[in-house]
Formats: structure tokens, sequence, C-alpha cells
């Protein structure tokens, strides 16, 4: 395709300004994105690629527009992976780093983030600067607005006190923000250190002070806004001109010039076998040139966008399609604010979060308040997260409503109040034609037309009226995160009309229902019921009538998934309407998780001083300020080329032949590399299994065995081509010749698909305790159950990336982001037939791995190898995170029956399970799970007790150790058993687990020989757990409430985690220069668990005879820990199990004994020489003089390899039986790290693990097709718990236990064991859901079992409660004698 010749690209560059320097650029591809821009052509790397997709907040900038009218400054976050860059001319980009940095000072956020321990990987640190920064801007613009209209700060009634936000608003600022790591509560400390009504002592762990006596805030990190960026200057003079020349006609000169034709503003060429295809991007600033633009366009084969904030293309990924770019938002007539007293009309290009702005704006103004208004702007803040409203337009949600039945909020809540929309129509030859229409019609009219513009909406805006009746507004939504970047399963806004007859009952007088988003081409209104109801009297049975009729009128399309939850959802939502009319009182109020609180209970010890100091994390600030580099920071070399995989879509077919013609045909593509290109006398090895040494193919030769598999991986001269390219390789398959995929566990077994298990015979199935038949045929009671335990993807924020770079002697260096480089070495050097010391790997840090960058990792660096190999360049991959999700395959899912015999009291007495281990195609590290399972399934005294694992292999891809592998789902088992047998007999959870909690001896016999010696600690952590809680009280509070409360219930449940680990060897060496600076090589990798830190204190710690210990010496910051380098520190052990913390600070400690011996004599020397004090700087440099060697290495072998962790867990929720939500109220947890190293780090370590289990228990669902292939792979579809899925009053406590010789330095591990403690959650849901069951199945809810697998997803919880449960409940309340006018009681 030629290059439209009409839209010849104007000259003038595109102007803005990154970090304060002025940026213009005269040639732009109109598809980049301003990430991709900054990423690639800056030095800038604070923004990260976390998604790509508006989903976590990892890529946040602040964009600051200037308005020359006005000569006001607007700044905002954005999410820049969704800003194209042709759309910020004239604005003011500000990164981390241009907030503070290094050289220049830090910004305060940044340094508060360090201080309270708001970073662990880092990763997504930078973003979470930016939101909170964004956050304080808006406050702050806001006062500044009041200030100038109201005078000097006042509390009068209608102007907002200019107090600053309050810390409740402060913590919305990371709303739309994804921290896999911390758990958040630190990171809200940090949000609430700026709000104005913040106690400081509230808030937790910091190394601003010691003690809460101390927390002032001169103590805190100075935030002073005089000291922000501003806007540039330059730019405010460049914008002042452009508005001269605008005013002067010159603009309008320039398309007279022209005739007919718009010049595009910017256009690129792409050249490629095919031929010649230009992108364009065209700034149309009236209807006028829009229309001529439109004209222009029509009948030709581009793919035109019109575009605003360009957010839908997080949903949408169509950029890479698109040919021309219509960019709409500087349309004055689509920008228009106009405001009466009754009503609001906005353009469709106003921001949303503009839209908030004029509706508060409007409701202060009017003294009664604005129902409307009100109700508008408390929906919108659920509405995806703060930084997409600050950049999508509502023009732009409503026509991704109107065109791809996006599932909005804002079409149903417009319909609802009753909005009508401005559609311009740009008919050729003739003036733009303009019509006026209800929502409802536009959103049934179906897609615009090519001509079609919304121009813009009227929001009747309608007061409490003072008359006799009432305007009563209200919105609903059900979403997997109740606060944002969660599209809703359903949602429905309710604007009613209400009068009191003289009855005194409740008059509907005119009434709007409008319901979306639950499986509908586009919101709808039930007008029969609206009619039904219209002019009557509420009653109970008027209201069964209404809910009766909605179930025939919202019926969900044909295709949606979870029909039934969607409609009971909305039957929810109008009953909780109808009956707060009924009885003036709301009908569900869950309970407001903002904001929310923590208190860290830990002891910290100065005898090892500086170990065991709360010390910041190391880099931390860098981490925040951007400044940390991560694998993908890594400036490309010259040449580098760049790689994408082409994966199976089949789960299982024979390959009949890749076909790689038309993607190397595509534009920038440069080679497709695969099998044929493995080097004479190399393998095709990708992973390698470290326990059983068996090996995973690198691309699939003959068979695929899973969706997802690596064919081979195109390359090309940037990652979007390589994407495009490797999307046209063709594959053909052969389904018929292999036989039927595998696709679960229970087919597995049926076909004898098995693998086995390592240890051949894991121990529990060669010695069952006691004689479990026996104890089963005698028992009292006898159960058999079952219990499914589904994946969970690790979702690191930093997806899997490498980069490949040959070297000289056939040698080559691959950076990568991996948990180990040793085994990522040894399959590069396989593939490549090259010997161990030609293959160079070196990983700095990783943006979190949780288990998933252990083994698959070696995958995707060995593909780059191979590729930077054969085509002797550079080559780099950064995995996008759909494709990470679905290469990557996550945690094991399990399939269990059991029988379990119990007494009365319920005393177990015998367990007996049949394990499922789903592995898929590959065994990875399934085939060791057992091992691990085992000691974690006997967390509890079963009294006797056997158990049977089959691995079986299907025909998904591989599952891979994700934090707690084999523990989490044991626990989960184990905890479906408890929840079973209490509910089998009526009685609390908490009680059976404590009649079933091990004694010393118990646990002697059930963990086997050498478990006694480890300080079986769990009884006391459980008592401790439980006074900390108050748990036997609250119980009873709890019941209380239950009993009164008809839709709100709650659960409280307690539960142990006993987790084995094993501590393996470790390579260290440490080198001090002669002024005393050290540099310490470990083989553990830092991942955010905080391992350097440790390992700088405990050096410091280890050296501390020769320098003067004591608080007034700072010999850690000395201290600097380095990437890991196969080459520099050879032979090393991939990091996981928890233990490669402690396993590295011994190895160092062990090499700086060595130097200490080393060093005495010089010291007691120069101390005789010299009399007095001896400096470490003197010793250093005398040592190097003297000839000392400064350097040494160690591999330390751990005395005892294994130990057992204690904790305990108790949790409260809230569930809402009507819509299935789960709040969690509170977690206190109480967990034995030993003499911790860095109770910080610890305390970190614990809330982010837990949270991570959370996620686990309560959000995290895996979807799958029938192929196998993952439906849930992005941010969209995969929920990590954010701000609104965590307790509102997070408790940890460190149960220091006592200094045992073969602990290292008396610390024990913390990196994976906490996440188990989740499980008070999951039982806690399970009591709330007994409770409500109990309402639901009255007399029949005795020995009510219910099957409760994890996890706890909205859906599940509301169809235990019962999905028909209003229903029912109407229908007993109709039946009950003393009801009046059928008023709910
Ligand atoms: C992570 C994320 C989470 C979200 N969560 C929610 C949510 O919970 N609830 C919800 O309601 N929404 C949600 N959204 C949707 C969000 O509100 C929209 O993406 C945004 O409002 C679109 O505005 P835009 O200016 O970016 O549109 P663009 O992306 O620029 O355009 C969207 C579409 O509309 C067309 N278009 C835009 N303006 C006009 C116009 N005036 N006339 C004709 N066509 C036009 C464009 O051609 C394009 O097809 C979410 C979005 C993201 C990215
Ligand atoms: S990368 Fe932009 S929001 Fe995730
Ligand atoms: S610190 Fe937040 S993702 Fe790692």
């Amino acid at each position: 395709m030629g290059a439209p010749s009409s839209l010849n690209a104007v000259h003038r560059p595109l102007v803005f300004s990154l970090n304060g320097q002025r940026v213009e650029l005269s040639s732009v591809d109109p598809s980049t994105t301003l990430l991709s821009y900054i990423r690639s052509e800056t030095r800038f790397r604070g923004p990260k690629r976390g998604c790509g997709e508006g989903g976590c907040g990892a890529c946040l900038v602040m964009l600051a527009k200037y308005n020359p009218k006005t000569k006001e400054v607007k700044e905002s976050s954005v999410n820049s992976c969704l800003v194209m860059l042709c759309s910020i001319d004239g604005c003011a980009i500000t990164t981390t780093e241009g907030l503070g940095n290094q050289r220049d000072g830090f910004h305060a956020i940044q340094k508060r983030l360090s201080a309270f321990h708001g970073s662990q990987c880092g990763f997504c640190t930078p973003g979470m600067t930016m939101a909170i920064y964004g956050h304080l801007k808006h406050e702050q613009q806001h006062q500044q607005k009041e200030t100038a209209e109201n005078g000097n700060c006042t509390n009068g009634a209608v102007a907002k006190p200019c107090s600053g936000p309050t810390s409740q608003e402060m913590e919305r600022a990371i709303q739309g923000n994804i921290c896999r790591c911390t758990g958040y509560r630190p990171i809200l400390d940090v949000c609430k250190s700026f709000a104005s009504d913040v106690d400081l002592e509230d808030l937790g762990l910091n190394t601003c002070w010691a003690d809460k006596a101390e927390a002032k805030e001169e103590k805190l990190p100075l935030y002073d806004p005089k000291g922000d960026p501003t806007f540039p200057k330059f730019l405010i003079d460049e914008l002042e001109a452009r508005k001269g020349i605008q005013e002067n006609g010159h603009a309008r000169t320039l398309r007279e010039e022209d005739g007919e034709s718009l010049k595009a503003r910017f256009t690129h060429v792409d050249s490629n076998m095919e031929g010649e295809k230009m992108r364009a991007w065209v700034s149309p600033k009236s209807l006028d040139e829009l229309s001529a633009a439109l004209k222009q366009l029509k009948g030709r084969k581009d793919r035109v966008k019109l575009v605003v904030g360009n957010t839908s293309s997080g949903l949408y990924k169509e950029i890479a399609t698109i040919d021309v770019f219509v960019d709409i938002s500087q349309i004055p007539e689509l920008l228009t604010v106009n405001k009466n007293s009754r009503s609001l009309e906005v353009g469709a290009a106003t921001r949303i979060s503009e839209l908030m702005d004029y509706l508060v704006d409007f409701r202060n103004k009017d003294g009664t308040g604005n129902v409307v208004a009100e109700g508008l702007v408390d929906h919108a803040k659920k509405l995806a997260g703060g930084h997409v409203r600050n950049w999508g337009s509502v023009g732009g949600n409503l026509v991704m409503a109107q065109k791809f039945a996006f599932e909005s909020d804002l079409a149903t809540i417009l319909l609802g109040a009753g909005a009508l929309v401005k559609v311009v129509t740009l008919t050729e030859g003739s003036e733009p034609s303009v019509a006026e229409m209800p929502l409802d019609d536009f959103l049934a009219k179906g897609t615009l037309n090519e001509d079609g513009l919304l121009q813009s909406v009227y929001i009747p805006l309608i007061s409490d009226s003072k008359t006799d009746s009432k305007i009563v507004f209200k919105s609903y939504r059900g979403a997997p995160r109740p606060y944002g970047n969660a599209v809703s399963y359903g949602n429905a806004a309710f604007l009613a009309n209400v009068s009191r007859n003289e009855k005194d009952e409740t008059v509907i007088e005119s009434v709007r229902l409008a319901f979306g988003a639950f499986g509908t081409n586009h919101a709808i209104r039930a007008f029969k019921v609206e009619e039904l109801l219209k002019g009557k009297a509420l009653s109970l049975s008027l209201i069964k009538e209404s809910v009766a009729l909605l179930k025939k009128e919202v019926v969900p399309l044909e295709g949606t998934s979870k029909k039934d939850y969607r409609v009971s959802l909305l039957v929810g939502f109008i009953f909780d309407f109808l009956n707060s009319l009924l009885s003036k009182e709301p009908t569900v109020t869950p309970t407001n998780l903002f904001p929310h609180t923590g208190k860290q209970n830990i002891t910290i010890a100065d005898d090892n001083y500086p170990l065991s100091q709360p010390t910041a994390k190391f880099l931390s600030q860098q981490q925040a300020s951007g400044e940390a580099t991560y694998c993908d920071d890594i400036p490309s070399p010259p040449r580098c080329l760049y790689a994408a995989f082409v994966l199976s879509t089949e789960p299982h077919a024979r390959i009949k032949g890749i076909d790689a013609t038309a993607a190397l045909e595509s534009v920038g593509a440069v080679d497709f590399v695969s099998l044929n290109d493995i080097p004479k006398g190399g393998g095709n090895k990708g992973i390698f299994n470290a326990f059983d040494h068996s090996e995973e193919t690198l691309f699939a030769e003959d068979i695929v065995g899973y969706v997802g598999q690596p064919l081979g991986v195109m390359v090309a001269d940037t990652y979007d081509h390589a994407r495009l390219a490797a999307g046209r390789v063709c594959v053909d398959y052969d389904t018929h010749s292999v036989g039927a995929p595998v696709m679960n566990c229970h087919d597995a077994l049926a076909q004898g698909s098995t693998l086995p298990t390592y240890p051949p015979s894991p121990l529990s199935v060669k010695h069952p305790i006691g004689n479990v038949e026996k104890a089963l045929a005698e028992a009292e009671f006898n159960l058999e159950g079952t219990v499914s335990t589904k994946s969970q993807n690790h979702f690191y924020m930093e997806t899997q990336t490498s980069l490949a770079i040959p070297d000289e002697d056939e040698c080559i260096t691959i950076y990568t982001a991996c948990q180990g480089v040793d085994p990522v070495q040894q399959s590069v050097a396989k593939c490549l037939n090259l010997p161990l010391n030609n293959v160079r790997i070196i990983t700095r840090r990783l943006g979190g791995g949780f288990g998933g960058k252990a083994t698959r990792n070696i995958q995707i660096s060995t593909a780059v190898a191979l590729a930077a190999y054969k085509l002797r360049r550079p080559v780099r991959i950064s995995l996008d995170r759909n494709t990470d999700m679905q290469m990557v395959g996550g945690r094991n899912p399990t399939e269990t029956s059991y029988r379990v015999s119990f007494t009365k009291s319920g005393k177990i007495t015998a367990l007996k399970a049949d394990i499922l281990l789903e592995s898929g195609w590959y065994a990875d590290v399934t085939n060791f799970l057992p091992l691990l399972m085992s000691g974690t399934l006997k967390k509890y005294n079963w009294g006797t007790f056997d158990v049977k694992y089959t691995i079986c292999k299907t025909n998904n891809v591989p599952k891979t150790s994700v934090r707690g592998p084999g523990h989490c789902e044991a626990s989960a088992i184990a905890d479906a058993v408890m929840n079973h047998v209490a509910s089998y007999l009526g009685i609390s959870g908490n009680k059976v687990r404590d009649e079933n909690l091990h004694t010393p001896e118990s646990f002697q016999l059930f963990q086997g020989e050498g478990s006694g010696d480890v300080g079986f600690t769990l009884p006391a952590i459980w008592e401790r757990a439980k006074a900390l809680s108050k748990l036997e009280e609250r119980e009873k509070q709890i019941e209380t409430f239950n009993e009164q409360s008809k839709w709100l219930k709650r659960g409280i449940s307690i539960v142990p985690s006993v987790y084995g680990v094993s501590s393996y060897p470790m390579t260290a060496t440490v080198s001090i220069f002669k002024d005393g600076s050290i540099v310490v090589e470990v083989g553990g990798v830092e991942m955010g668990q905080g391992l350097y830190t440790k390992v700088r204190q405990a050096v410091a710690f280890s050296l501390r005879s020769l320098w003067n210990k004591g608080k007034d010496v700072d010999m850690v910051s000395k201290i600097r820990v380095l990437q890991q380098d196969s080459f520099s520190l050879p032979n090393t052990f991939a990091d996981g199990g928890s233990t490669t913390s402690e396993s590295s600070c011994a190895a160092a400690s062990q090499a700086c004994e060595v130097l200490v011996q080393r060093l005495q004599p010089v010291k007691e020397k120069l101390a005789k020489d010299k009399g007095g004090e001896v400096t470490w700087a003197d010793l250093c440099m005398t040592a190097k003089n003297s000839f000392v060697d400064l350097q040494s290495h160690v591999l330390w072998v751990p005395p005892s390899g294994k130990y057992i962790l204690f904790g305990a867990g108790v949790s409260e929720v809230e569930i809402n039986v009507m819509s299935g939500e789960t709040r969690i109220l509170s977690s206190d947890l109480v967990y034995d790290a030993g003499k911790s190293m860095n109770a910080a780090v610890d305390v970190g370590q614990i809330e982010g693990a837990f949270v991570m289990g959370i996620g686990y228990y309560l959000t995290e669902d895996i979807e799958r097709d029938s192929k196998g292939k993952l439906l849930s792979d992005g941010t969209w579809t995969y929920k990590p718990p954010t701000i609104d899925t965590i307790p509102q009053k997070f408790n940890i406590e460190l149960f220091n236990s006592p200094i045992h010789k073969d602990r290292i330095f008396s610390s024990k591990a913390v990196g994976e064991p906490p996440l188990l403690l989740a499980g008070s959650v999951y039982a806690a849901i399970h009591n709330a859901i007994a409770a409500a069951r109990k309402d639901y199945l009255g007399p029949k809810a005795v020995h009510d079992t219910f099957e409760f697998s994890p996890p706890a997803t909205m859906m599940k919880v509301k169809a235990l409660c019962g999905l028909d449960n209003v229903e029912r409940y109407i229908e007993s309340a109709l039946q009950a004698t003393k009801v009046p006018h059928g008023k709910l009681l």
C-alpha cells in the first residue's frame, strides 16, 4: 500500500519537556507510546513496563498541561504505556528521576518509601512514587482553586477546609497500582504520612524514629511543594506564541494554502517486502478540520482511529494495526463545559477525573447537596484507577460501551441519571448535523458510523428537592476488586422520585433503573420494572414482583460467563435499593476499609549490632527514583535485535511444518530462529531439572505438548516488529495422529499419564503414621470429602527478560533476571555446545521472582542466546505480560479425595488422603513436591495418617515453583479437612484446630527424627496469636453480629503454619579495598527479599572485631553487594526455598572470618606501633601496603540442612451475602523469625507473603479454555490483591525464639512460610458462609458440609450462600405473619 499522498507531514515538530529538558522531535512514528519512547530513546528508566495494559501503574509519569488562556497548569499522573507520544505536544512530562535522584537529592516521597520499607524488589516503586505525587498535586491544585475562589482557608459550610488530604483520600493515591512484594501496608503508611489528619504514632515501622514517642513531623523527610518541578518557562513561552499565531489566523492560512487537504501532524513510513505503509497522526483543531480529514480518509483501506486518551488500547490492543490516528482531543466543541443550576454539559473529550472535579464543584456550590453529582462521583471513584481516569475521556468510555460492548460503569450510571448525548454527523459537503438523544438511544443505536462523533453529554444534576417528594440516586457495582482496576460482573444505577402517602407508605412517583456489564451489548433500562413500580406504594410483594420481572428483562447474552451469578447480583442490587426505600435505612452497609492500620510488634536487640537493626533496604531510594537498574533497563548495545516467541496454539499435535515466509516479509523482521539453528554438537536444551536431571526441550520437536510451548523465536529490529512477525509464523499441525490431549488430573489418571515422584518413594508413602484403616473403621464419625486447589500465577512485576551479547572467542554474555545463574549457564552451554567458561551470566536484581525465574527463565535466556549466537548480534527479549503468563506455568493444581475420622469433640483420629498433583507437560519441580507437601500436610495431629501422591502429566503448560510450592497447596488441603469436620459437627473450626494442634510428642512422631531439636515453638505462638487477636472475645461478638445481621456475615479463624526448609551450600567472596570500602559477592540473588541488605549487615557484624563497633561508625554503608556473575562466582546454586538470604549471610560471614584472621595481627601491630584506636581506614591501607590478601572466598556448607518454621494467623472477614464480596477486617500474624537479622525486612516479607496468599485464597482465579489456553493472562482478567483486598487492620508480631547454635545468627527464614497463614482468611470465609447458610437452609443446616475450594471468588461465595437467597428471603418474609406491608425486619 502506498503512502496516502494528501497526508503529508506538517513540519512543526513535536515539542514537549521531559524532566525539565526541551525535547523536539521532527519525526515520530504515530504508533509510539510515551512509555516506549522514554524507555528506548532517553536515559530515563523510571517508568517500567509491568503490564502495558493500564492495569498496574508501574509506568506512571506526571503530565502537566499549560492553558495559555487561563494561565493555569494542570498536573496529573498518567499511565505512560497508554499515552500516545504524539498526544503530548506542549506538555511537561516528569518521571520519578525528575522528582529526585541520587545526585540532586531524593524527593520526600522517595525518601519516605525507603524509610517506611515500602520498596522490596522496587519494580513498582517508581510508579508508587508518581502515584503519591500525582495525588498530592491534585489536592494542591484543588486547594489553590478553592483558596482563589473562597479566599483564605475557611471552615465554612460550603468550602472544603483547606487542611490538606485526609488519610482516606491519600490511601486512594495507589488505587491503580499493583505491588506484588510488600502487601501495601508500608506504602499506605507513606501515603498517610502526607495526610492532614494522620496521627504519626499510628504509622508503622520506619527509620525516621526508633519509637512512637519520637514520632514528630520534623523527623519525616521534609516535603516542600515549592521544591517540586515547575512547568518549564520555555514551554510556556512557546505555547503563548502558538496561541498568538492561532489568534492571528496563521493556523487557518496553513489549511487554506492546502485547499481541502488536512495535513497530518506526523507520518511514518514502514517498508517491508510487501511494499510501503504509512502511519499518520492527524490533529484537527475544529469540527471542520475533522470533517475534512475524515472525508479524505473515506473509502481508503486505512484503518482509522479517533483518539482522545487512547486508554482503550489497554484492552483492545490494536495500535500496531492502525494507519491513521485522528486526535480529537483539541476540538473545542468536544471540550465544552456548560453549567446551569440543573445540568452540566461536558464535551466528550473531557477526562473522567475532570468530570469528577466539575461534579464535586457543582455539588459544593449547590447548598442543598446534589444527589446525582454525589452518586456519580462516588461511583466514578471505583472506575479504573485514578491515573486512567486522569487521561481517559468520558466520550471514549461511552463509545467503548457502544461500539465494543465494553462493561462500562460510566454508561450505566449516566443512563441511570438520565443523561442525554449530542452526536454530530460530519456529512460531506454540508454543515455538520447535530442530534441530541437520550443515552439509551445512543447506546442502543449500535456503532457510530464513520462520520459520527460523540460531541458532548448532558448530565441532569438533580438536587434533593425541598418539596414533598424525595430524589434518591444510588449506584452499584460487583467487581473482583471493590475499589478499582476491575471491570464489573454487573453494575446498576437507580434514580427514583419517592413520596409518602397518607398511610405513611413509600410511593414511587417515578423511577429509572439502569443495568449494565452483566453480559449485554450495552447498559439497558429495565422499562417493564420501571412501569410496574411507577405510582405504586412500595411493599414487599411489589419488590417480589419487581425481582421476578427483572429476571426476565436482564438476560445475559449467550456465551456470557457466570450468567447465573450475574443475574443474582443484579437481583441483589434492586432488592437493596427498593428495600432501603421501604425500610428507610440502608439494607447493606459493608465495613469501610479505609484507612488501613497496622502494628508491628518487634524486639530489637543491640547485641549483634548492626545485625538485627531494622535498616532501610539497600538502594531502596534509588529504586524509588528509578535509578536502580533492572535487566531491561540496560541500554541496548549497538545493532541490538529484539526477539519474540512463536508459541504452540495446540495442546497436543504433531508439527507438520513451520512456515516463516510471511513473517520474514513483515516490517523489520530479521530472522526466525528455530531447532535448525542449534549448532552442531549442541542440544535442544531448554530447562534442566536439578532434582532428577531430566531436561526439557528448548523448542518443541516433533510433537507439541501444550498451548504456549515455544517453537522458535522471531527476531526483528524492534520488540513491536518482532511480536508482529511472530504472529505471522504459520504452523501446520496434525491433531489426529497423536490422540486427544489430556487436560486435567482425572483424565491423566484414567489414561495412566503419570510421572514418577522424586525421590521415588517419599517418606510419607513408605511410612504411614499409625494404623489408619483401623482408626477409620473404629471411628465415632467418618467423612469422605474432596478438595481441589487451582494454580496461581507469579505475577512478578518484572516479566521475564534477557539480553544476550556475543563476544570474542565464541563467548557469550547474558544479562538476565533469573533466580540462579548456574542452571542458565549450563543450559546455554549445552545448547550452543560451548564449555562453561564461554558462557557468562550476569544478574543484578529481579523485579520479583517468587519461584517463576528459578527454572522457567532458563528457556527464555537460552532462546535469546541461540539467536544472538546465530546472528552474531546482541539480541534481547522482554516478554509482554500476556505472553509471560501464557508461557510460565504457575502453581500446581491439585485434586484431593480424603477420608477423615473424628470424635464428637472434633478430635481427629485418622486422615487418609489421595492427592493428584498436576505437573503439566513436563515435571519441572513437581516431582519433588510430595516431599515438601508431606511436612505441611502434617501440621495438625491427625492421630493416624497416610497419603498417596500421583503426579499427573497433562497437556497444559508445565507448572513450576510459586512462593511456598507444595506447602501452600498442602496447607490448603489440611485446612479444608478441618473446615469439613467443623461444619459437620456444627462447632467452631477454631475449636477443631485447637483439639488437633500438635503436642511436642505428636510433632516428633509426625515430623520424624530431629524435629524435636528445632525448638517447637508452635504451641506458644498459637496461644500468643489467640491473645493478641482476642480470639475468644471476638468469636462471641461475631456470633452476636451474625444473629443480628442478615446480609453481612462475619467469620474469624486461626490457622497454624508448619513449614520445613533446608539450607543449601553457598559461595561468597568478600573483597576489602585500601580505602576501607568493601564489595561482596554471594550466590543469592536480590529479588526484593532483602538479601543484599542482610548480607551487608552480616558482613559488618562479622568484621566487628576490626572496626570500632558502635552506632557512631556506619560500617554498613561501606559495603556494596555486587550482581551475580557466573564468572566471578562460579558453581552457585539456584535461589529459592526461603533460606538463601541466611545462607548468603553465613557464607559472607565465613569469608569475613578469614579476613579477620589475616587482619587482626595487622591491627594489633598498628595499635602497638601508633598507640590508641586503630581506624578502619588506617587498618585497610596498612594491610594493603603490607601485602595482606584482602580478598576471601569460601564455599559454606550448612552444618545441619533442615529445620521447621512456625507461625499462626488470625483473620476476621465480612462477606456480603448479596454480592459474594469478601472484606478482610483484620489479620493478626505471629511468626517465629528467630533472632531476626533485620526485623523491617522480615516484617515486609511476612506481610508480602501473606497478601500473596490472600491472592491465592481469594482473588486470583486461573481460567483456561478447552485447549488449555490461559484466559486470565493479564491485568484485565487476573487479579492479584490491591489495596482494597488487604486486611483493614494488619498486625504482625515477630516471635523471637531463643538462640540456636545451628541457625545462622539464630535467625529463621521468612520468605515463603507466612503465605500459608492466609489460610486463616479462607477458614474465616468458610465460617462466615456457614453462618449465612444457617439462615438460608434453616433446619437443614445441621451437619451442613459443603465443598469449598479456594479461591473464594465472589461467585463461589455467593453460590454457597444461595444464588437465590434474595428471592427466598422475600418469600419467607412475606409468609411471616407479623410483617406490616411486607416491611422487612
Ligand atoms: C486499566 C483500565 C481499567 C478500566 N476500568 C474501567 C472501569 O472499571 N469502568 C469503566 O467504566 N471503565 C473502565 N475503563 C475504561 C476507561 O474509562 C476508558 O478506557 C476511557 O474512558 C476511554 O477514554 P479515552 O479517551 O482513552 O478513549 P480512547 O481510547 O481514545 O477511545 C476509545 C474509543 O472511542 C472512540 N472515541 C473516543 N472518543 C470519541 C468520540 N468523541 N466520538 C466517537 N468516537 C470516539 C475511539 O475511536 C476508540 O474507539 C478502564 C480502562 C482501563 C485502561
Ligand atoms: S505498564 Fe502501564 S499500567 Fe502497567
Ligand atoms: S516492591 Fe512492589 S512489586 Fe516489588
